[in-house]
């Protein structure tokens, strides 16, 4: 990875500056990118390893779902699927700041620890004009939570970027102030219903003149504004057992260094023991033992101690959402 590189952009010189931004992202690095909303930390989210580098940066105790920016509808039609009323939402508001959760599709190539194992996909085409060129040189969706370490202000020049997070940015593509100045108002549409899940860059007002109805709030619905504030959330079907030596013989095994599991049932999360691949690889593992277990009648999925330090801290939060008692899933 190339050496922390800002540069100021300017509306008629831009291609050199975002090639640069583009070719960071195609190899899995980490672009501060400009939007009309704030600041993102920008990365590839079909590359699990790059998606996870976005949530050690930040410093995220938790896996929080992350949004994909692509560049218009037709991109996002690869990656969900749009209901009539989505539609309508996407065509009068896009490129701008809104956010539309909807249904994933199992085609897509998205990364699963963007979407943090949930079924569905948050999607935004950004109206900046220099996030809009470097998506396309990028030739990928590209995942991007506010560019600030977890917990602080939102960046909204590439000067709070720096402030915040110093050196773990790749390249800093200075884009101006950003002008909306609030993240995006998320929606999250469920066939003809819409729900507000964040209030933000679009008005409430100006949503519901376009739906012809009133937004309902995320209240109404099992939906939580944030997904990963649930205590018992993406479940696998198999029971998980934590801190886990070894596994019993009605158990799969989920793997992490050294401690790899004595059984045919097992796979590690990285067997160099690197955090970052771990966090890389667990949606995808879990889902894979889960299937096992179904596949050989296996009880529960054990689970290797992972260290408590960086995005360790991020893995064991949702394993231990994931063994959490869950009355409604029995
Ligand atoms: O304006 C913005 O939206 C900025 C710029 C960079 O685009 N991005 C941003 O990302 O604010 P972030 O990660 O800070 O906020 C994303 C929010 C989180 O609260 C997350 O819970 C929610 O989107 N989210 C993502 N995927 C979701 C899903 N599948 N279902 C429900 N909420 C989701
Ligand atoms: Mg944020």
């Amino acid at each position: 990875m190339q050496q922390m590189t800002t540069c100021r952009v300017t509306m008629t010189t831009p291609d050199r500056m975002i090639n640069q931004a583009a070719e960071t992202i195609k190899k899995g690095g980490l672009v501060a990118m400009p939007t009309e909303t704030v600041y993102g930390l920008a990365a590839d989210a079909t590359n699990d390893a790059a998606v996870a580098r976005i949530f050690e940066a930040k410093g995220r105790p938790t896996f929080n779902p992350l949004i994909a920016h692509v560049p218009d509808l037709a991109a996002a039609e690869e990656h969900a699927t749009i209901s009539p009323l989505a539609r309508i939402l996407a065509e009068s508001l896009w490129p701008g700041p809104l956010t539309l959760v909807t249904a994933r599709r199992p085609t897509s190539p998205l990364s699963l620890l963007l979407s943090a194992g949930l079924d569905t996909i948050a999607l935004r085409a950004p109206a900046h004009p220099i996030a809009r060129v470097l998506l396309e040189a990028a030739g990928t969706p590209v995942a991007a939570p506010s560019a600030n370490r977890s917990g602080a202000v939102s960046p909204t020049t590439a000067t709070h970027v720096r402030e915040s997070l110093g050196d773990k940015v790749d390249y800093v593509l200075d884009g101006g102030a950003s002008n909306v100045g609030v993240e995006s108002t998320i929606v999250h549409v469920n066939g003809g219903d819409a729900f507000l899940l964040r209030a933000g860059g679009v008005d409430r007002k100006t949503i519901e003149r376009i739906i012809g109805a009133p937004l309902r709030d995320h209240f109404d619905t099992e939906q939580p504004l944030a997904p990963g504030m649930l205590a018992s959330h993406y479940a696998p079907g198999a029971f998980l057992r934590l801190d886990a030596q070894s596994a019993e013989p009605d158990e799969a095994f989920l793997g992490f260094g050294d401690i790899a599991g004595d059984t045919a049932h097992s796979l590690n999360l990285s067997a160099s023991g690197d955090l970052r691949e771990a966090a890389a690889n667990l949606f995808a593992h879990l889902r894979a033992l889960d299937a096992v277990c179904f596949k050989n009648s296996l009880k529960k999925i054990a689970v290797a101690p992972i260290p408590a330090h960086g995005l360790g801290e991020a893995i064991n939060d949702r394993l231990t959402r994931a063994a959490a008692p869950r009355e409604k899933f029995e």
